[in-house]
C-alpha cells in the first residue's frame, strides 16, 4: 500500500499521526510533529495495522484538552474506502498511460515504416512533358497555363491526407500555393519537409475556380519537384527560435530569421520603392544625386552626438548630415541631393532615434525660403503619390495602415513663436509644470503632442538662433529668427529639418565664433561663400521616420534593414 512518498523517520506500521488543518499528505510523515491531513494518507504509507491517531481539538469554554485520539470505527472505515477508490484511480491512470506508451510506439514505428517505403519512392521529371520555363513567382499570373519551375522557401505547410499537400512557396518576389499530389507528396522529402526548406516545384499555374482564395487566386498543380534544402524542425525550427510573441531583442538578435515574415518583408519592399520615389522625384526636377564621404573630420549638427573614429591616428568622425558636402557641389552640378548613410551618437533612446539612419538631402542654389518650403511639400507629397502608384507597395501600405489618407495641401505653416503660445493655450507644459517659453527648445514630447492635437503635417518655421545650427540663415524681418524648418507628421514628430543657408562670408566667420568651432578644418565650406556666393538652402529628411509615418510603424526600428541604435551594432 505504500508508495514513494518519504517516511523519515517513523517507521512503516507504526503510529501514525493525523491532523485534518495543521496536517499535509505530502510533506507529513506521520509523527506528532509532521501528521497527515488524511487518514487515508496515513493508510496508504503504513498499512492497515497502522495506529491511526486523530488530533481533536479541544472543544471553546470546556474542560476538555486538545490532544491526539485514536481515530473512531466510521472514520477508519470511510477511510479505507478512500484508498480503495484512490488505488483503483491510480490503476486506470497506469492502464491509460501504458495504452498511450503503446500507441505512441506503434504509431513511431509505423511512421519509421512509412518513411523507410517512402525512401523508396524516387520521383523522375517525365520526359514527355513540355521543358518547364524558370519563372519568378511575381510572373505567376502571365505564364498561366504554360509549364514552369518555380524555385523558394516553404512560408506555409499543409498536409491534407495521404495524397494532398499544400505549400505555400516564398521566393521574394510573392508567394505562389503549389499543390502536390499522391506519389509526388509520398516521398521521404515530402513526409518530412519543414517549413523554410528551399525547393524547386514543377507544373503549371491555373486560375483558381470561384470560392477558392490563394495568392493571386492561382495555383501551381506540381508535377515533379525537389528538395533543394531541408530546413531543421522541432526544437530548432524557425517558429520556435521566433514569432510574433518573441521579446524585442529576441527579435532583433535574430532579424536575419524575422527579415522573412510577412510584415518585416513587407516593408522592406516598401522602403525600397519610396527610395526609388526619392530618386524619381529629385531625378524629374533635374538634381543630380552625389555620394558624400561617410567619413569626415567636422561636425554640422554639433559635437555631442559625433561618433569618433581613429583615422590613420587622426580624429575623424562618421558623418552626421552631408548638408555641407551638398553645398559645395551647387556651383558645380547645380541642384544636388544624396540618400546616405547619417550617424548619430544619440543620447535618446527613443522609438524614432537610430544610431544610423538613410539621410535625404537635398541642396539648392539661388531660392527663397518660400521656394524651399514649396519645393519640400512638393517633395513629401510627390514620393507618396510615387509610392502609391507602384501597386505591390500600395497594397502593403493599406495593409499595414488601413487608414492612410494622403496629406492635404498646403501643409499647416506655423512659426516657432505660435508653436510656444500654442502648447501655452492647450495646457502643455514640462515636466517641472512649467510653460515653455521663447527661446527654449521644444522636446519631443512636446512636439508630438501638439502634432498629434493637431493632427496634419506641419512645417514649423523660424526657430530662435541660439537652439538651431551654426549655419542657418538669420530672418530679414527679425535677426533673433532663422530661416529654418521641421516639418512635423502626427505620429511620428520631425521627419525633416531644413534651412536656409548663411550666405555671406562674414556673417558665417561670426558664426563659427559664436558656436566656438575652429574655422580652419570647414575651409572648404567657407570658401563657397567666396568664389561666387548664393542665396541656397535644403533640407535633410530621415527616410525611417518617413517610411514609419507611412506605414503607421510603431518605431522607426523596423523601417530598417539591421537597425543599429544604443546597445546594438549587430547582427
Ligand atoms: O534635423 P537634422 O539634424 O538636420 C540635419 O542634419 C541637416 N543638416 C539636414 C539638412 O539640412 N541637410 O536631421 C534631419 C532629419 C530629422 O528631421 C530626422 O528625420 C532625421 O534626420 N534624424 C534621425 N532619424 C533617425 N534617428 C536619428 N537619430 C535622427 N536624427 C535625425
Amino acid at each position: 500500500m505504500a508508495d514513494t512518498f518519504a517516511v523519515d523517520s517513523l517507521s512503516l506500521n507504526a503510529v501514525a499521526h493525523v491532523d485534518e488543518t495543521k496536517g499535509h499528505d505530502e510533506t507529513g510523515n506521520g509523527s506528532a510533529e509532521l501528521p497527515y491531513q488524511t487518514a487515508a494518507r496515513a493508510l496508504q504509507v503504513h498499512g492497515d495495522g497502522a495506529k491511526i491517531l486523530v488530533w481533536k481539538a479541544a472543544a471553546a469554554g470546556t474542560d476538555e484538552v486538545s490532544a491526539y485520539v485514536p481515530i473512531s470505527g466510521a472514520a477508519l472505515k470511510k477511510a479505507v474506502k478512500k484508498v480503495a477508490e484512490l488505488e483503483k484511480k491510480a490503476k486506470k491512470q497506469a492502464e491509460q498511460a501504458s495504452e498511450q506508451a503503446a500507441k505512441d510506439k506503434a504509431a513511431a514505428e509505423e511512421r519509421e515504416r512509412v518513411l523507410e517505403a517512402a525512401k523508396a519512392i524516387v520521383l523522375t521529371e517525365d520526359p514527355a512533358l513540355p521543358a518547364a520555363q524558370k519563372i519568378k513567382i511575381r510572373n505567376g499570373v502571365e505564364n498561366r497555363g504554360k509549364r514552369v519551375k518555380v524555385s523558394g522557401w516553404v512560408h506555409r505547410l499543409r498536409v491534407q491526407g495521404k495524397n494532398m499537400t499544400f505549400i505555400i512557396l516564398r521566393d521574394g518576389t510573392g508567394y505562389l500555393q503549389c499543390v502536390l499530389t499522391d506519389t509526388l507528396c509520398q516521398t521521404f522529402d515530402a513526409l518530412t519537409l519543414t517549413l523554410e526548406s528551399t525547393v524547386t516545384v514543377y507544373g503549371v499555374i491555373n486560375e483558381l475556380p470561384e470560392g477558392k482564395t490563394a495568392p493571386d487566386n492561382h495555383e501551381l498543380t506540381v508535377d515533379y519537384w525537389e528538395c533543394i534544402g531541408k530546413a531543421p524542425g522541432g526544437e530548432e525550427a524557425m517558429s520556435n527560435k521566433v514569432n510574433e510573441n518573441s521579446d524585442p531583442s529576441v527579435k532583433y538578435d535574430l532579424r536575419h530569421l524575422v527579415l522573412r515574415e510577412e510584415k518585416a518583408s513587407g516593408i522592406l519592399k516598401v522602403r525600397s520603392q519610396v527610395m526609388k520615389a526619392f530618386r524619381d522625384h529629385f531625378d524629374n526636377r533635374g538634381f543630380t544625386e552625389v555620394t558624400p564621404p561617410a567619413m569626415v573630420q567636422t561636425s554640422v549638427e554639433g559635437g555631442s552626438t559625433l561618433f569618433e573614429l581613429n583615422y590613420y591616428n587622426e580624429k575623424a568622425y562618421l558623418t552626421q548630415s552631408s548638408q555641407l558636402y551638398l553645398e559645395t557641389c551647387l556651383p558645380s552640378l547645380g541642384d544636388v541631393y544624396c540618400l546616405a548613410e547619417s550617424f548619430r551618437a544619440e543620447k535618446s533612446h527613443t522609438r524614432r532615434h537610430l544610431s544610423e539612419y538613410t539621410h535625404c538631402e537635398a541642396e539648392m542654389a539661388f531660392i527663397s525660403f518660400n521656394d524651399l518650403l514649396e519645393q519640400l511639400e512638393e517633395m513629401v507629397c510627390d514620393v507618396i503619390d510615387r509610392t502609391l502608384a507602384h501597386k505591390p507597395s500600395a497594397d502593403i501600405i493599406y495593409k499595414l495602415n488601413p487608414g492612410f489618407k494622403k496629406p492635404e495641401r498646403p501643409f499647416l505653416r506655423m512659426d516657432y513663436t505660435e508653436a510656444i503660445q500654442y502648447l501655452k493655450d492647450n495646457n502643455i507644459k514640462k515636466e517641472d509644470g512649467t510653460f515653455y517659453e521663447v527661446g527654449e527648445d521644444i522636446p519631443e514630447a512636446p512636439e508630438r503632442a501638439m502634432t498629434d492635437k493637431i493632427n496634419r503635417p506641419i512645417f514649423l518655421c523660424r526657430f530662435p538662433a541660439e537652439i538651431k545650427s551654426f549655419y542657418m540663415k538669420r530672418c530679414p524681418e527679425n535677426n533673433a529668427l532663422t530661416e529654418s524648418v521641421d516639418v512635423l507628421m502626427p505620429g511620428v514628430g520631425e521627419i525633416v529639418g531644413g534651412s536656409m543657408r548663411i550666405s555671406d562670408l562674414e556673417e558665417l566667420m561670426a558664426a563659427y565664433t559664436r558656436e566656438g568651432l575652429d574655422p580652419n578644418p570647414y575651409y572648404w565650406f567657407t570658401e563657397q561663400r567666396k568664389y561666387g556666393t548664393s542665396e541656397h538652402g535644403g533640407f535633410g529628411l530621415g527616410v525611417e521616420r518617413y517610411i514609419a509615418w507611412l506605414l503607421n510603424l510603431h518605431t522607426v526600428r523596423d523601417a530598417c534593414l539591421y537597425p543599429r541604435f544604443t546597445g546594438r551594432a549587430f547582427p
